[in-house]
């Protein structure tokens, strides 16, 4: 007990120091970087005859581009469009250049670019570090500065690096050194390494550390699919503490752990369920790539994804990743430290029983002060709670459901309050 009580914020002065680490120093990421990403939803469909509006093709980026800058995306903060697998030519030019598929991609990827940019959206692209993709496409390996000097010329601005087909055992020099040839193009591309995950499959040693010195981003666990099992694992990954020892400590401004994409606005996730995968992803300040169809999303998806409350948790400029304080049977408790001193909270009730249950936070697990006033706003009903002192108890819905919060003490809302009547 007496371990977790203090751990938020004890959390919070380790980032403090962590900053002074050196960390991968492109000026980007400086919060979890947000947008949209083709894989889970899209995956390797080349069928552009019989599903044209599916398939991995330049119409695809297009559409989604186009939905994210004009039905407003853009203005909370997605602004990247990510292409995955599948978009090379199964050979690469005379030069030994990466070309994309013709038929697929006829203007090819710099038209793309501009078209995005045209938008005010960026583009990533996604290579493998090996002699080839998952999907079998030409790999990095023996091209590597060859295909950053292409990409920059391109004007790709972010680069998902995936781990198949390789030798794993020397990823350690080569995802450096892919980061050191996309450094040496001069133009700022956010780094994105699947390189830890394939180490802990493999049962290595990963040293956290020095993967943030080399990426922005990176992958720590499986791909994630379209089901509540697979978020509800990927939580639970992140939650363990010996986890978090490893890498929850790491994720800082430029530097961030990334536990794929949301897939909030597709088939599988219940309404509850979609407020969960966003609440913790923005609790675990994790990159939010969506992985959906902008051209048809629900309502309800969309009040969810745009939830500025807690898109503000997420993009906090500490850039602390939320921890889990308290596990009781199926009920949790989890805080993200922020930087004006108030703290996140999460709810979480697992259970499948079927009635919601009350579930409480001392505010001293969550390193607020045991006595003195504290006031609580739950940041999916957008309201005031009041003010509370010791705890704060609520009912929250089962089968996955959250209560997001914010706490904040009192004497420093009166404070702030003072200062912004002064000014
Ligand atoms: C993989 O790389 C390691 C380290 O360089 C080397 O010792 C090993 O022989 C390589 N394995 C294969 C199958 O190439
Ligand atoms: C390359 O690395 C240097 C040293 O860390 C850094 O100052 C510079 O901004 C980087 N440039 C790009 C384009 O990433
Ligand atoms: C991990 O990487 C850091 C940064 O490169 C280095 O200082 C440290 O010695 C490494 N730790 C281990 C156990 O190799
Ligand atoms: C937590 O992480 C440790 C160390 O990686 C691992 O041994 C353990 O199985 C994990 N537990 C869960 C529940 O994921």
């Amino acid at each position: 007990m007496q371990g977790t009580i203090r751990f938020c914020f004890l959390v919070m002065l380790a980032a403090t120091f962590t900053g002074l680490a050196v960390s991968l120093n492109n000026g980007l990421a400086r919060t979890p970087p947000m947008g949209w990403l083709a894989w889970e939803r899209f995956r390797c469909d080349l069928n552009c005859k019989d599903d044209p509006d599916d398939c991995i093709s330049e119409k695809l980026f297009l559409d989604m581009g186009k939905r994210l800058s004009e039905d407003g995306w853009t203005k909370f903060g997605y602004d990247r469009v990510n292409i995955d697998d599948c978009w090379p030519a199964k050979e690469r030019d005379a030069e030994g250049r990466l070309v994309a598929d013709p038929e697929r991609f006829p203007h090819g990827i710099k038209w793309l670019a501009e078209q995005l940019h045209g938008m005010g959206v960026k583009l990533g692209i996604y290579e493998d570090y090996g002699t080839k993709t998952c999907a079998g496409y030409p790999g990095t390996m023996d091209h590597i500065t060859t295909d950053a000097d292409t990409f920059a010329s391109w004007g790709v601005d972010m680069l998902k690096m995936d781990g198949c087909n390789s030798n794993i055992s020397t990823m350690d020099t080569g995802y450096p050194a892919i980061g050191d040839a996309l450094n040496k193009t001069g133009r700022p591309i956010l780094y994105s390494c699947s390189w830890p995950d394939y180490e802990r499959a493999r049962h290595m040693d990963v040293n956290y550390t020095f993967i943030a010195e080399h990426c922005n981003m990176w992958r720590n666990y499986h791909d994630i699919g379209d089901s509540w099992q697979s978020v509800y694992t990927i939580i639970d990954f992140y939650g363990n503490a010996s986890n978090y020892e490893l890498f929850g400590k790491v994720a800082g401004p430029g530097n961030w752990n990334d536990p794929d994409m949301l897939i909030i606005g597709d088939f599988s996730l219940s309404f509850e369920q979609s407020k969960a995968q966003f609440a913790f992803w923005c609790l675990m300040a994790s990159p939010l790539f969506m992985s959906n169809d902008l051209r048809a999303i629900s309502d309800e998806a969309k009040t969810i994804l745009q939830n500025t409350e807690i898109l503000a948790v997420n993009q906090d400029p500490l850039g602390v990743q939320g921890y889990r304080v308290h596990q009781y049977n199926n009920h949790e408790v989890w805080c993200k430290p922020l930087h004006d001193k108030s703290v996140a909270v999460i709810l979480w009730n697992r259970s499948t029983g079927g009635m919601h249950s009350k579930i409480t936070v001392q505010f001293k697990q969550v390193g607020l002060p045991a006595s003195g006033n504290v006031t609580v706003r739950d940041l999916y009903e957008h309201q005031d709670m009041g003010s509370f002192s010791g705890s704060y108890s609520t009912y929250v819905n089962p089968a996955g459901g959250v209560v997001m919060l914010k706490l904040t003490p009192v004497a420093l809302a009166d404070r702030r309050a003072a200062e912004a009547y002064v000014l």
